[in-house]
């Protein structure tokens, strides 16, 4: 397993550009399943996320080439419908073939998802939606056996909370089911408005309001290209890099308004922000301030994706801040291990109160979950001395050239896999 060394206190300064959003990049291309053609998904970033999806596409027929940035999908001739467990196990958002593969065949065999360890994450508002289709769905031992005969028919869906997969699943099963269908409280994220546009190119008609999303059933969907957009959170990662190391940095090729719900946290906290055209410069104070409160919300407000990087943020602000959880229940994993770098955080449920130290020290932490790696990486950029963060797969399924780029903004960090590990750990002994 591999792990990333950071020698701490080094203030990172420059320019950065921006990967493609992973979580508009796993939908889309499920999509491709459903379309008979060929796609051309640019602005992929180069993530083990991404190669699961292609494992996937693949074992359903999908001619699939990953070059440069760029995924070419051809499934004019795939008929699968049946996902192997290990490959479902890879990651959570493999749920999303389930619209995708119904939607093309109108049969799919699945089993329950895996991913970051973050809550329970149930798939009960999937399943549901994917009933109101028409769909039966027999489940046993895990595996969901999901059938509809006749064809998906469009049907009205109000959502009890706007989950951000089961909108993306109910668009894919919509796209080209008999009819008209409704999601009332639908997930508003960029990457949802992603997927419809890369949809509608491909000749689906889907209309996206406030709330509510209206797809009129097509026939058949046509090949198209499409570029991914910008990952509105590992842009903001980079900017918490500099606030964390009293540093100034841009972020290129992003879209300002994605971070609409954080800028002003980061203002709060004292950094000045500079907006450009698809640009981002963040300029940290001498010393962060503390944080009144940050609540998780659903888009437009501030996304549990960044809860874990602004804790760490809070760690070395000046008083005390406030964070709620409101959408994962178990995601504060990254606490105990921020306080084994001398972090001082409270947590109770959903609620962590963390009082800023002056600064961190370098420990050895283990990385929780994706976003909870990246807060302990950032932590270990702040940190007086050394810190190794390991389990670093986390890491690889959401950020590209991760400890490139924070080294070419002034980082000194280094990665070791675990057998270069072992055989050091040979030499000293021998
Ligand atoms: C997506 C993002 C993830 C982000 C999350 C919330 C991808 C690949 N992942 O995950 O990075 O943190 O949105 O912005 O896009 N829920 C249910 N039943 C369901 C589905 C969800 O109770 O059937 C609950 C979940 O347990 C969670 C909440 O709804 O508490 C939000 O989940 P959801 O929006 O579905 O997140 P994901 O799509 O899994």
């Amino acid at each position: 397993m591999a792990s990333l060394t950071i020698n701490g206190g080094r203030i990172l300064n420059g320019e950065v550009i921006c990967q493609g959003s992973k979580n508009s990049a796993l939908p889309i291309l499920a999509a491709c399943y459903l379309i008979k053609g060929k796609c051309e998904i640019h602005n992929c970033p180069r993530l083990s996320d991404i190669d699961a999806t292609i494992n996937i596409l693949r074992s359903l027929g999908c001619d699939v080439v990953f070059l440069n940035n760029t995924v070419t999908v051809d499934s004019t001739k795939a008929f699968g419908y049946e996902i192997p467990e290990e490959l479902m196990h890879e990651m959570r958002s493999s749920i999303i073939f389930l619209g995708a593969v119904l939607g093309r065949n109108g049969r799919a065999v699945i089993s329950t998802p895996g991913g970051c360890e973050i809550g329970l994450r149930p798939i009960d508002l999937h399943i549901s939606a994917m009933k109101k289709f028409g769909v039966i769905i027999n489940e046993e031992h895990g595996v969901l056996d999901c059938k509809c005969e006749g064809g998906l028919k469009g049907t009205a869906v109000t959502l009890s909370f706007p989950s951000v997969g089961a909108t993306e699943n109910i668009i894919l099963a919509a796209a080209t089911a008999e009819g008209t269908t409704t999601i009332l409280n639908a997930a508003r994220e960029p990457e949802v408005t992603d997927l419809a546009d890369f949809l509608n190119a491909c000749g689906a008609k889907i209309h996206c309001s406030a709330g509510a999303i209206t797809i009129t059933g097509v026939k058949e969907l046509r090949g198209a290209s499409h570029s991914v957009i910008p990952d509105r959170i590992v842009c903001a990662t980079y900017l918490c890099a500099a606030a964390v190391t009293r540093g100034e940095v841009t972020v290129k090729d992003i879209v300002p308004a994605h971070l609409g719900g954080v800028l002003p946290v980061f203002e709060e906290m004292g950094c000045d922000i500079k907006l450009l055209h698809r640009q981002i410069k963040l300029t940290a104070p001498v010393r962060l301030k503390r944080i009144d409160k940050i609540s998780t919300q659903p888009y437009p407000g501030f996304p549990t994706d960044l809860q874990a990087l602004f804790t760490t943020l809070a760690c070395v602000a000046n008083g005390t801040s406030v964070i709620v959880e409101n959408i994962f229940e178990c995601r504060f994993k990254h606490v105990p291990e921020l306080i084994k770098m001398g972090a001082c955080i409270k947590t109770e449920g959903r609620v962590a109160v963390v009082e800023g130290v002056p600064r961190l020290c370098g420990a050895n932490v283990n990385s929780p979950d994706l976003r909870g790696s990246c807060a302990l990486i950032i932590a270990g950029l702040s940190a007086k001395g050394t810190t190794t963060v390991n389990k670093l797969y986390h890491l690889d399924r959401g950020y590209a050239e991760f400890e490139k780029n924070l080294n070419d903004l002034g980082a000194d960090v280094y990665r070791t896999e675990e057998d270069d590990a072992k055989k050091s750990e040979q030499q000293t002994n021998s």
